[in-house]
């Protein structure tokens, strides 16, 4: 069960440090990482990184980057100095903005895992034709995640849909987190290209990433426990194999 908690990132999509905070303390010894995006940083900012990393907890921070090179390389310098494990660009911001990312990252005095966000999760084909994107969105994402992997980097955000292929392409040169998870039966709110838990799991999926059907729950620690019961049962199955 360590094993499959530790694959568990829940997004801490909430208003204030104090509901923030709040889920921390339901949720700690039944997820793995906490995730702070862009919702709860921008009120928050850098202390509640801090205050989550002083009780215990792993901190990936979601700011999914994207500006000029500079820029980039000078928020990541930032962002690796609070001592989070992961930090999110957007591999759409192209192979000189990523290069300068992973330079930053990899300069930092704490390790931090970078990952180039591929094609987001509520994006669907007539989403991806309207701004302008030609061909199928696999091809797409793999077209980034190749962007993204020239560039030095070594993990990836991507749906399940596209993970088997890029998963098959890059081994376990690539760190996979996948968003969009709906276990079976829930809302899929904004999402578009979900996948159950035991889907992305069995797909090649590293870590999962969890935000409204966890936090949403009557019972959020127990909704917690049964995605990590179902990773635990797909990784056993494709061990097995
Ligand atoms: O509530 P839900 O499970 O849909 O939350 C998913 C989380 O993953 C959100 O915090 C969202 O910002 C993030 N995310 C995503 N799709 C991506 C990258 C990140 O949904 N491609």
């Amino acid at each position: 069960m360590t094993e499959a908690r530790s694959r568990l990132i829940v997004a801490l999509d909430v208003p204030d440090r104090t509901a923030a905070l709040a889920a921390v303390e339901r949720l700690a010894g039944h997820v793995g990482i906490f995730k702070l995006g862009l919702q709860i940083f921008t009120r928050e900012g850098p202390a509640l990184v801090r205050e989550i990393a002083h009780r215990g907890g792993r901190v990936f921070l979601d700011l999914k980057l994207h500006d000029i090179p500079n820029t980039v390389a000078g928020a990541v310098r930032s962002a690796c100095s609070l001592g989070v494990e992961m930090l999110t660009v957007h591999a759409s911001g192209g192979r000189k903005m990523l290069e300068a990312a992973h330079d930053a990252a990899r300069d930092a005095p704490a390790p931090t895992l970078l990952l180039a966000v591929t094609a987001l999760t509520s994006i669907a084909p007539e989403d991806a034709h309207s701004i302008g994107i030609q061909g199928s969105l696999a091809s797409w994402a793999e077209r980034l995640a190749d962007l993204a992997f020239g560039a030095g980097l070594r993990g990836l955000v991507t749906s399940a849909h596209e993970l088997p292929y890029l998963r098959g392409k890059f081994g376990d040169t690539m760190c996979f987190v996948i968003p969009g998870i709906r276990p079976s039966g829930a809302a899929v709110q904004d999402q578009a290209r979900t996948a159950t838990p035991a889907d992305a799991i069995r797909a090649g999926a590293s870590y999962l990433v969890v935000g409204r059907p966890i936090l949403e729950a009557s019972d959020p620690a127990f909704a917690a426990d049964q995605v990590v019961r179902e990773i635990a049962t797909a990784l056993a199955q494709t061990q097995k194999q």
